[in-house]
C-alpha cells in the first residue's frame, strides 16, 4: 500500500471512491450527499485549511480521508478529520486504521496540536480518539450526537480546555453533517 497527500487533481477518483463506499454502506442518499460534500472538498484542497490523503493498491485508489481545520481566536492548530472511507471490497483488513495513522503522523509533523473526529466511539478509539466533552472543546455547530465528539492530543500535553466556540471550513457548514 502506498500512502500519497492528494491534490485538487484527485477530486474525481475521491468523489467517486466516497459516493460508492457511502452509497454501499447507508444507501443511496447517504452516498449523493457524502458525495457532494466531497466534491466540494475536494475542490478546494490547499493542504491548509483543507488536506486530503490516500492509500493506493496498485494505482488504485482504495481509501481516502480529509482534514480540515477548526479554527479558535488563540490560533491554536486544531484538525478534524472527516470524513473516512474505505472502498468497500478493502474493508475489515487494517486500510482505514493504517491511513489515519499516516495522517495523524503526518499532522505531528506540521506541529498539530489536537485531532477531531465525529463518528462511532468503538471505531475511531482503535486508532487513538476518546470521547471528548463540548466543556473541554467545543464543537463548531450544534451536534446531533455529542457521544460521537471524539479528540487526541497530538502532543506530550493533555487536550487543554478552550473556551471559544470554533469556526469550521465552509463546506462543513451545513448542519445536515452534524
Ligand atoms: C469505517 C471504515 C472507515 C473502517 O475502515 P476499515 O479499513 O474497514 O477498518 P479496519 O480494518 O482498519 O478496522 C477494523 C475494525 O474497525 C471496526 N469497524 C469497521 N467498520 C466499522 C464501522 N462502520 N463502525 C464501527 N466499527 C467499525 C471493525 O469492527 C474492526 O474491529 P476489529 O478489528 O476489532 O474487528 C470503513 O469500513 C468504511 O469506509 N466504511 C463505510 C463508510 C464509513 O462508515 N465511514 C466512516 C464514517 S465517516
Amino acid at each position: 500500500m502506498k500512502y500519497k497527500i492528494l491534490e485538487k487533481n484527485s477530486k474525481a477518483e475521491v468523489t467517486s471512491l466516497f459516493t460508492s463506499v457511502f452509497t454501499s454502506s447507508e444507501g443511496e442518499n447517504e452516498g449523493r450527499l457524502i458525495g457532494g460534500l466531497v466534491s466540494e472538498l475536494s475542490s478546494n484542497i490547499d493542504n491548509e485549511e483543507i488536506i486530503c490523503f490516500g492509500a493506493y493498491e496498485e494505482e488504485s485508489l482504495i481509501a481516502s480521508i480529509f482534514f480540515t481545520r477548526l479554527r479558535f481566536s488563540d490560533g491554536i492548530l486544531v484538525y478534524m478529520l472527516a470524513p473516512v472511507a474505505v472502498s468497500t471490497e478493502h474493508q475489515g483488513k487494517g486500510v482505514g486504521q493504517a491511513l489515519i495513522q499516516y495522517g495523524l503522523n503526518e499532522l505531528k509533523n506540521r506541529s498539530v496540536a489536537i485531532a477531531i473526529t465525529y463518528g462511532d466511539p468503538s471505531f475511531y478509539s482503535k486508532v487513538g480518539f476518546q470521547v471528548l466533552s463540548e466543556n473541554t472543546i467545543k464543537a463548531p455547530v450544534r451536534l446531533s450526537m455529542p457521544e460521537g465528539w471524539l479528540g487526541q492530543s497530538l502532543t506530550n500535553e493533555p487536550i487543554p480546555t478552550i473556551n471559544d466556540r470554533p469556526t469550521c471550513v465552509r463546506e462543513f457548514s451545513d448542519t445536515v453533517y452534524w
